[in-house]
């Protein structure tokens, strides 16, 4: 039956034009999803990571970062749609600062560092079928963005949607588009280069790439780091951060005792009785931010010896074919992380990175606390907390989508003295509201408002 299934899966991508090369990537998870491999990572087989330099203890010559900083390109992840928010869109063409989108930050991060360092620095997106067209319309705002006569995007492969039960190709004549997916964003790597983007990058001079979520706007352009990869001759490296408590069951970096190589573990790939090691954030410190630093003739050699094809780890994606209706059939999406590339690359290397890098944005609570007070912008479109961010839980059931979290928060409460906030239930915010200590608002049974100027701290409405 899935034999069948993957004959259907390659001759549709074939039908819609995807790159061959993507096809194979496609035919080595197709076989990893049907032997069931999961992929896990035992205690046993690994140690912790330990002795990682940390990005304020560098000590790098000046002459050397410009000299890196001059050759490296800025790679944004574009491709995702932000479907835990609800969206069906890219998240970086969400408001983020005032009336600015996270685009416009970050173009405003590049044109900053390039005025300041003479650097070139191109700036181009990973888009996916779903987000390319409105995010090249936004970006069409910044006419000198485009340099050496680079694209400022390339669009990543497509695979097809598989039902569960069979992982044959679903249809869904209703919308054609939704029998397609992005690969995740570990797809990075092969989009790089059946875009041929990877080439057009070596031979315009670029050596390395640094590449981030455009949803962190945390990770701007860094000539110091930038030096720091280019002394260190790694092919690769990867910004890691301390885990806190919040991040006890999520993903973190280990070595592999067979090889010595740095390894993801996910939180999926975790025995059940190791599910307490790996979440010893004393023992297993870090995590990755997905801040990465490419060394660009390291990968294409690399691509070159696998055929196109690295071995990255499998990740089981469960959907549903149309996300906004739980009822339609259910479905697999086969994805790779980007940062999983690290157990690729002998001599990949870390590097310890403040917070201040690492701002994701993954639901509407972290939203709200980047578009507050709480952060600053700078003239050179940095953002800079100016004061500890505080601990944001907003009612799931009516503000985790996007829209109904816009229409209940029109204008952003000031943040800058609040410690927590918790809401629970309907609520709405009016202008000028001023949030304090620990924060809350409590489920009333009914619609209510915040007044405009209203203070709001721990017995709710002041
Ligand atoms: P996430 O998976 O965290 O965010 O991707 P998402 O895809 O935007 O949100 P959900 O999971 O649908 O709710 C992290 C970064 O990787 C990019 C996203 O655009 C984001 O910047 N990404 C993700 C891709 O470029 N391609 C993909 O196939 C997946």
């Amino acid at each position: 039956m899935s034999a069948h299934g993957l004959a259907q899966a390659q001759r549709k991508m074939s039908d819609g034009a995807v790159h061959p090369i993507a096809v194979d990537v496609f035919t080595r998870f197709y076989g990893l999803l049907e032997s069931g491999e999961t992929g896990v990572i035992p205690e046993t087989d690994v140690d912790p990571l330990t002795d990682v330099p940390h990005a304020a203890d560098l000590d790098v010559d000046e002459e050397v970062a410009r000299a890196a900083l001059a050759v490296t390109a800025v790679v944004k992840l574009n491709g995702g749609l932000g479907t835990s928010m609800g969206m069906d869109r890219a998240k970086s063409l969400l408001r983020v600062r005032g009336d600015r989108t996270f685009l416009d930050v970050i173009a405003g991060q590049v044109l900053a560092a390039r005025a300041a360092t003479g650097a070139r620095l191109p700036l181009v997106l990973m888009n996916s079928f779903r987000t390319q067209d409105d995010t090249l319309r936004a970006l069409a705002d910044y006419p000198d963005l485009p340099v050496d006569g680079l694209p400022l995007d390339f669009v990543q492969n497509r695979e097809p949607k598989l039902l569960v039960d069979d992982l044959t190709p679903v249809a869904w004549p209703a919308d054609p588009d939704l029998e397609w997916c992005p690969p995740g964003h570990g797809d990075l790597y092969t989009a790089l280069q059946t875009s041929g983007v990877l080439q057009a990058l070596l031979d315009a001079g670029f050596r390395y790439a640094t590449v981030s979520n455009s949803d962190n706007l945390g990770a701007a352009p860094d000539a110091r780091i930038a030096g720091w990869f280019a002394a260190s001759g790694a092919p690769f490296a990867a910004e890691v951060a301390r885990r806190t408590t919040a991040d006890r069951k999520g993903g973190h970096l280990v070595v592999r005792r067979t090889d010595g190589r740095l390894v993801l573990r996910e939180s999926a790939q975790t025995l059940p009785g190791d599910a307490d090691a790996a979440g010893d954030i004393e023992t297993h410190k870090y995590f990755n931010t997905n801040n990465l630093w490419l060394d660009l003739e390291a990968l294409a050699a690399e691509l070159d010896r696998t055929g196109g094809v690295l071995d990255l780890p499998l990740i089981r994606n469960e959907k549903t074919v149309d996300p906004s209706d739980k009822a339609s059939p259910k479905v697999v999406q086969i994805e790779s992380a980007m940062g999983a590339a690290i157990e690729v690359f002998d001599g990949a290397v870390v590097l310890e990175v403040d917070r201040s890098r690492f701002l994701p944005v993954k639901t509407t609570n972290d939203l709200l606390v980047l578009r507050s007070d709480v952060h600053e912008l700078g003239d050179d479109f940095r953002l800079t907390a100016r004061v500890d961010a505080p601990y944001v839980d907003l009612d799931p059931g009516r503000f985790a989508l996007i829209a109904s979290f816009d229409a209940r928060v029109p204008h952003t409460p000031s943040l800058a003295d609040a410690t927590s906030l918790r809401v629970r239930g309907d609520w709405g915010f009016g202008r000028d509201v001023v949030v304090v200590g620990d924060a809350v608002l409590s489920d009333l049974g009914e619609a209510a408002v915040v007044p405009d100027g209203a203070r709001v701290g721990p017995a709710g409405i002041e």
